[in-house]
């Protein structure tokens, strides 16, 4: 996606937990081609030798019994032994030292994977300070967040591959990870078990920041959007509430509860719309709600056919929603 920067996924990590697992990848690599190179080696030695030996004496066929068993208990045994049960204790070790987060997390997410978005909530102690947004998870430079994985319908597979590996995300069962990023930035993540239609287009981002900034946004986040000041977004405002989008969309401090699309509270202070399938700019946001299917074929968002006055009404209440 063109929003995210820098190298491709999985390269160039920046978070503990990814950092130790593109090491193993790479020794487990270096092995594997070691042990290819070593094996061709002697393939074509052997090949050499026995079309050398018959050259010189056509009639006799070359065998050492003692020097073959030895090579074959020592080649075939003996050293595979050693090398695989070095690169199964190296990645023991791995997944023990990944399993545990270099600190306590400074905050939990849980996460629930819907066809074909991520509900993102903060959890707090009180409903009040609980934040939901959705496809974009904030966090903190620098401090392990704690993330607990719930599915509200199929298997999914939650992964950001700069700051940590896959986890399953499955229905009726909470798998928990933790995750680090150790510089600011924006990194790309998304589903990785094919979850149907619509499985590439559940894509995420997170936005690492500044302990500050971070505790700033969460604050931000707790607030109700500011409500209507000029006729167009009150317009826009009325079209929300009174039509569908009510239904299944929230939005904090108006009638708006609906729990089955994303909660929309303060959708302006988002990357994309539609799980990373689009920037969020008010032109896409138009096109989304003007045609949701023709741009996510069978997603829950139904097709909106709005007056013009009433869609350009709508999204400029919803680009107040900051
Ligand atoms: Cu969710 Cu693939």
């Amino acid at each position: 996606m063109a929003m995210t920067s820098g190298s491709p996924a999985m390269f160039g990590t920046a978070g503990p937990a990814a950092h130790q697992i593109a090491v193993l990848g790479w020794v487990l690599t270096i092995i594997s081609l070691a042990v290819l190179l070593v094996v061709s080696l002697i393939l074509l030695v052997a090949l050499f030798r026995q079309r050398a030996a018959r050259a010189d004496q056509p009639e006799s066929v070359v065998i050492r019994p003692n020097g073959s068993i030895r090579l074959i208990v020592w080649g075939g045994i003996v050293v595979p032994a050693i090398i695989l049960i070095c690169a199964l204790l190296f990645t023991l070790f791995v997944q023990s030292a990944v399993a545990t987060p270099p600190a306590t997390p400074v905050a939990t997410i849980r996460i629930v994977g819907h066809r074909w978005w991520w509900q993102v909530i903060y959890t707090a102690q009180s409903p009040d300070q609980q934040v939901v947004t959705a496809n974009e998870i904030h966090v903190p430079v620098g401090q392990p967040v704690r993330l607990e994985l719930v599915s509200a319908d199929v298997v999914h597979s939650f992964w950001v591959p700069k700051l940590a590996g896959k986890t399953d995300v499955i229905p009726g069962q909470q798998n928990t990870m933790w995750m680090q990023a150790d510089k600011p930035g924006i990194y790309w993540g998304e589903c990785a078990e094919y979850c149907g239609l619509q499985h590439t287009h559940m894509d995420l981002l997170v936005v690492a920041q500044s302990p500050a900034d971070f505790r700033h946004w969460l604050d931000q986040q707790r607030q109700p959007p500011p409500p209507p000041t000029d006729p167009v977004t009150a317009t826009g405002e009325r079209v929300f509430t009174r039509q569908a989008c009510a239904a299944c969309h929230t939005v904090g401090g108006t009638p708006a509860m609906g729990t089955i699309g994303p909660d929309l509270t303060h959708i302006a202070s988002r990357r994309t719309i539609a799980a990373g399938t689009l920037p969020n700019t008010p032109g896409n946001l138009a096109g989304w709600i003007a045609n949701a299917q023709g741009i996510k074929p069978g997603n829950d968002m139904p097709t909106m056919s709005l007056p013009p006055g009433d869609l350009q009404a709508l999204v400029a209440w919803l680009e107040t929603l900051q």
